[in-house]
């Protein structure tokens, strides 16, 4: 404890600025009486030795005044920051305007910025713990319905060569469960990581989703589940990331048709947005809907209502994530209404292309 007092009361630096100070000022006293005004040695060295008392107090004491707080204003901000406590470091209000307060003030601000980087690696370390439990959580079921299966055939299945292939196309289904998991996930890892980034460009709206529509045209018709695009200007250009916007449609769209009833219908069609500078595309289909409290839900990793009907459909739990993370990219809004049994939409800000406006 004595230490630490004496260290908090006794000011080093100070002191030995006071002691350069007050010998240069006994010496030029000592000089000035004895050799100008010509006084005895004896009280040139009287002089000299009150003036060096006095300037050493005098220095000592400003010094002290002037720069001692801000020096252990200094050690307490470096402290903190080698043992990362940053809560305690508060903004100082700063008095002289001289290169000390400069040195403080930026001080301050490198600890905030640690601070921030800090916490970024802390957010990307945990990401990363949460992803990994996850994507094995997600693996084991396939991998485990695929052990499942070559196992029965292995113990004596293969003589029967009905179970035979049942039980191998039950495999290749996991297989393909595995292929779209894989990829959906390097999709989402790369946009969660913000190495995916979108490359803005003029696009023909009606265009891209005509041809996503076209390219689902069969499993709509395999679910008996009908396509219609409504409404939407054959002109009308947004700016987006191509890629990344079809994949979006498509989500949504095979969303639409999974999460439906047979003879239920998808509708895909614009209406105007508030600001003028945009534009809302909804997905509205007439499926099974969302229960209100799982609404916020949908676009969370690996969330599903059903997980059971989920994957009899293909589905990974990623689609809605991808879609979120996509918009989020963009700088676009994404807002979900639903009611059970009657069916959900799904509406999307997009900005129109400079020429549109
Ligand atoms: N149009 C929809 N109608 C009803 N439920 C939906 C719809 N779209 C998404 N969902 C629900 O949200 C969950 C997450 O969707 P998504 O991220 O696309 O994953 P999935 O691979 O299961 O389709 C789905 O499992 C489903 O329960
Ligand atoms: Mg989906």
């Amino acid at each position: 404890m004595s230490k630490k007092r004496r260290n908090a009361k006794f000011f080093k630096l100070g002191s030995r600025i006071a002691l350069y100070i007050s010998a240069l000022s006994a010496l030029i006293a000592y000089l000035l009486v004895f050799f100008i005004l010509e006084h005895s040695q004896s009280e040139s060295l009287m002089v000299s030795g009150a003036i060096l008392f006095t300037s050493f107090i005098i220095a000592y004491t400003v010094t002290y005044l002037l720069e001692f707080r801000r020096i252990k204003v200094l050690e307490q901000v470096s402290k903190n920051i080698s043992k990362k406590r940053f809560e305690e470091i508060e903004d100082l209000r700063t008095l002289y305007d001289d290169e000390l307060d400069y040195i403080i003030k930026h001080l301050i601000k490198s600890s905030r910025t640690v601070e921030r980087e800090i916490q970024r690696l802390n957010r990307i370390e945990n990401y990363r713990k949460e992803f990994i439990g996850d994507i094995s959580h997600e693996l084991k079921t396939p991998i485990f319905a695929i052990q499942g299966f070559i196992e029965t055939l292995l113990n004596g299945a293969l003589e029967d060569e009905e179970v035979n292939r049942d039980f191998l196309q039950k495999a290749m289904r996991n297989v393909n469960r595995l292929i779209f998991l894989t990829k959906d996930l390097m999709e989402i890892s790369k946009l969660e990581t913000g190495e995916l980034k979108s490359e803005l460009e003029d696009i023909y709206l009606y265009e891209t989703i005509h041809e996503i529509a076209e390219s689902l045209t069969y499993k709509a018709q395999k679910d008996n589940i009908s396509l219609n695009i409504t409404n939407i200007d054959k002109n009308l250009q947004v700016r987006a990331d191509r890629n990344q916007i079809k994949q979006v449609l498509i989500n949504l769209i095979e969303n639409g048709i999974k999460y439906n009833i047979p003879g239920g219908s998808v509708d895909i069609g614009l209406t105007d947005s508030k600001n003028p500078n945009k534009i809302n595309l909804f997905v509205k289909d007439s499926g099974i809907g969302i229960d209100e409290t799982d609404i916020p839900r949908v676009t969370e990793r690996f969330f599903r209502v059903d997980k059971s009907r989920s994957r009899e459909k293909g589905g990974t739990g990623l689609g809605l994530a991808i879609v979120k993370h996509i918009l989020e990219a963009h700088g676009e809004q994404l807002k979900i209404k639903s009611v059970p049994n009657e069916g959900s939409t799904f509406i999307l800000t997009l900005t129109k292309s400079e020429l549109d406006k």
